[in-house]
Order: structure tokens, then C-alpha cells, then sequence
């Protein structure tokens, strides 16, 4: 069952990344994601960046159906389904740093905005930085790094968790981003001994666990996941080696 809800506000975060709005009732946590549609395009999935009443997806410009979703405009309808998938356990009183590469900051941004968690945003260079204002508004400290030292930190976002993990105890560590970043957090977090929760992506098709195209060995991300803990990914050999791609063939990962 897919809901029309019409886009109510529009915010351009980057050259590349928008964010739209629209109300849905729909009860959500934080991590969980949605099946979006119009016509001329593939249903595409997108985590929800704010999981309230009023509900909005943040969409990085990179294909044919993003590129769609990128002409939107107030009063326009698009078609939803979900929320689905896990979202992040967030622990009480657990000392939280938050990672978000990319348009991965979406993903987390809800989590920054109910805990007001240390956060690290990770980006190429400053004009790939996103969603900056609201993490500072949130998080009790927010750091930035950029792959060229354009703003912040020169360095990757696993760089710069290595520091402040150094500097300050965290139990568990949140992230979403780019593959590869994922994976070298995961090997930091392992070797530093810190729990760690991270939104996987894979090719989705129906988004509820029956189609088989976002698997990740003998786990359904889709519906086991998006958000995976340390000792599930650990399992993962498939995490940061390979995936399939929308035909179902299995592609290493650059
Ligand atoms: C759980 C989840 C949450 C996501 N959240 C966001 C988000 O908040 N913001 C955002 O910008 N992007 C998000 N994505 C990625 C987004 O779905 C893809 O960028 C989008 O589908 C690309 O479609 P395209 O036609 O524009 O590009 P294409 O040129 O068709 O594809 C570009 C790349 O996008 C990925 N992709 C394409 N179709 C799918 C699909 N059906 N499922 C998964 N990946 C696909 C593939 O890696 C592909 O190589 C998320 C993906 C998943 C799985
Ligand atoms: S997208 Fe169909 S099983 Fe996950």
C-alpha cells in the first residue's frame, strides 16, 4: 500500500541535495526509510531525515530517477510506502558519537536532533556539506572534516572518530555514508573496542524482505536492517567487498 502525499516545502542544502518536505502520519523512528515513487521513474529508496509529524527525504542528485525527484516543487504529489526496515537503537544514557558521511548525515540527523550527540560530518570539500546548522544546533559538539581541508578537519571522517575517540570514551558509535567509510569506521571501532550501528544501503526492489536484490550474504538489509550492529556486521562478508547490482550480478566494490 503506497500513500500521495504533496511536497509542502523544499530546501536546496547543496549544489547537488535537496530536501523535501511533506506531511504523513505515519509513526517513524530514526534510520527507517521509505520506497519513493512518481511517475516516470523507479520506485528508489531514501531514509527519512525527519521522522515527526512533518516528514522529509534529503535526495543527492546522481541519476535518472534522483535527478526526477529533484524537479519537484511545493503541491507537487509523489507516492510513498513504508517506513520500513530497522531503525538505530538509541540506548539511554549511552555516550554516542554520531558519523555521517556525505548525504549520509540525512540518515542520522534525526538521531542528532533526539540526543543531541557528539556529531562528525564527513565530506569531500565544504560545498559537499550538508545539514551543518541543524547538527550545530543539536549536538553538544559538532566537528567537521573535509577530505581537502576546505572547512575543518583535513581528513576523513574516520580520521578524525579516531581522535576524538582518543580524547573522549564513547560506547557506541552511529553512522551513515559511503561504503568504504563504513568500512574503515567498522575496523576502527573493532580495534578501539566501541559498539557501533551503521545504515547499510544495497539494491532495493520491493523494500519488505521478499525480493532477495538487497541481500547482504544470508541477511535482508531492507528487513533485518537498514541499521546493522557491530556484531551483525561482523558476519557480513559481503561489507565492503561486494554487492549486486540492480540486475542481480554480484560487483566488487572499488
Ligand atoms: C536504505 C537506503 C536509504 C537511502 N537513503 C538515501 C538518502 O537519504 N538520500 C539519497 O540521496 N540517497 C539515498 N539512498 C540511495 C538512493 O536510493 C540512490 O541514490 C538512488 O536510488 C539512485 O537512483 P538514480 O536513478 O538517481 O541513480 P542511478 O544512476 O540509477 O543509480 C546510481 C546508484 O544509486 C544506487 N541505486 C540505484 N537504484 C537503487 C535502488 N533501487 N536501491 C538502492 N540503491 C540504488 C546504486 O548504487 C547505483 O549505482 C538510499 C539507499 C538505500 C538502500
Ligand atoms: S528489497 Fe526486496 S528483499 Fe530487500
Amino acid at each position: 500500500m503506497s500513500d500521495t502525499v504533496r511536497i509542502i516545502g523544499v530546501t536546496e542544502d547543496s549544489f547537488d541535495t535537496k530536501t523535501f518536505e511533506f506531511q504523513w502520519d505515519e509513526r517513524a523512528s530514526p534510520g527507517q526509510f521509505i520506497m519513493v515513487w512518481m511517475p516516470g521513474m523507479e520506485e528508489i529508496p531514501m531514509s527519512l531525515s525527519k521522522t515527526d509529524r512533518i516528514k522529509s527525504i534529503t535526495v543527492k542528485n546522481i541519476g535518472a530517477d534522483t535527478h526526477k525527484l529533484h524537479s519537484l516543487g511545493i503541491g507537487d504529489p509523489i507516492r510513498i510506502r513504508g517506513p520500513y526496515g530497522k531503525g538505530f537503537d538509541i540506548k539511554k544514557g549511552a555516550r554516542m558519537l554520531i558519523v555521517g558521511g556525505g548525504v549520509g548525515i540525512a540518515a542520522v540527523i534525526p538521531v542528532v536532533k533526539e540526543t543531541g550527540a557528539d556529531t562528525i560530518i564527513g565530506a569531500k570539500t565544504e560545498k559537499e556539506i550538508i545539514m551543518d546548522d541543524v547538527a550545530g544546533k543539536y549536538s553538544k559538539n559538532l566537528w567537521i572534516s573535509t577530505d581537502d581541508g576546505s572547512r575543518g578537519y583535513m581528513g576523513n571522517a574516520v580520521q578524525l572518530m579516531r581522535e576524538k575517540a582518543a580524547e573522549k570514551e564513547y560506547d557506541v558509535v552511529l553512522a551513515c555514508g559511503p561504503e568504504v567509510m563504513l568500512y574503515h569506521l567498522y575496523n576502527a571501532c573493532t580495534e578501539l573496542d566501541i559498539d557501533c550501528q551503521f545504515s547499510l544501503e544495497r539494491h532495493m526492489k520491493c523494500g519488505v524482505g521478499v525480493c532477495g536484490s538487497c541481500m547482504m550474504d544470508d541477511v535482508r538489509i531492507c528487513k533485518d536492517g537498514p541499521v546493522l550492529n557491530r556484531e551483525q556486521i561482523s558476519k557480513l562478508k559481503d561489507f565492503g567487498t561486494s554487492k549486486m547490482d540492480e540486475c542481480g550480478r554480484r560487483v566488487n566494490l572499488g
